[in-house]
């Protein structure tokens, strides 16, 4: 079946028709169904409720400060295997591993810092629904999966 996952084009990579460019094909090439799309800059609010996990840690107020620069693309990703899929394309969080472990995914191409990361992707299916319900609150999630 089609799995969902929500991933985020962060603000570096729109400032960048060329990186953008590179990560939409990536996409389409890795089998991704794009299933909802928008462009808009993430507000405080939803950036506080998006990361809510992360409010402890000491690259909390830089991460919502970077996520609210400029626009991103936010989509709803379907695939077989989506989450795990996603996250293998878009190799690991940290810069220097995604550099020096994984030069052929996303973060290893185009991750400028540990913040600046390129892409965002869910981590379990729980987080996926949580993630789209923030952002396509009008996105039937249930209907997806029981119409199939
Ligand atoms: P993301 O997948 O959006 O989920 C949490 C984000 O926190 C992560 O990508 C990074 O942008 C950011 N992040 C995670 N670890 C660090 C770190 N050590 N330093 C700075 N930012 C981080």
């Amino acid at each position: 079946y089609l799995q969902l996952t929500l991933a985020i084009l962060k603000p570096h990579v729109i400032k960048s028709p060329f990186v953008l460019q590179k990560i939409r094909d990536l996409i389409i090439d890795n089998n991704f169904k794009i299933v909802r799309s928008r462009r808009m800059t993430i507000s405080r609010e939803e950036a506080e409720l998006f990361y809510k996990e992360h409010r402890d840690k000491f690259f909390y107020n830089r991460l919502l400060t970077f996520m609210c620069s400029g626009p991103s693309d936010i989509y709803i990703l379907a695939r077989h295997d989506a989450i795990a899929k996603w996250r293998q394309l878009m190799g690991p969080t940290k810069v220097y591993q995604a550099q020096y472990n994984a030069q052929d995914t996303i973060r290893g191409m185009f991750g400028l810092s540990d913040t600046r990361n390129a892409t965002h992707g869910s981590d379990s299916t729980e987080s996926a629904k949580r993630e789209i319900m923030i952002f396509f609150k009008n996105f039937n999630i249930n209907k997806w999966y029981n119409s199939e």
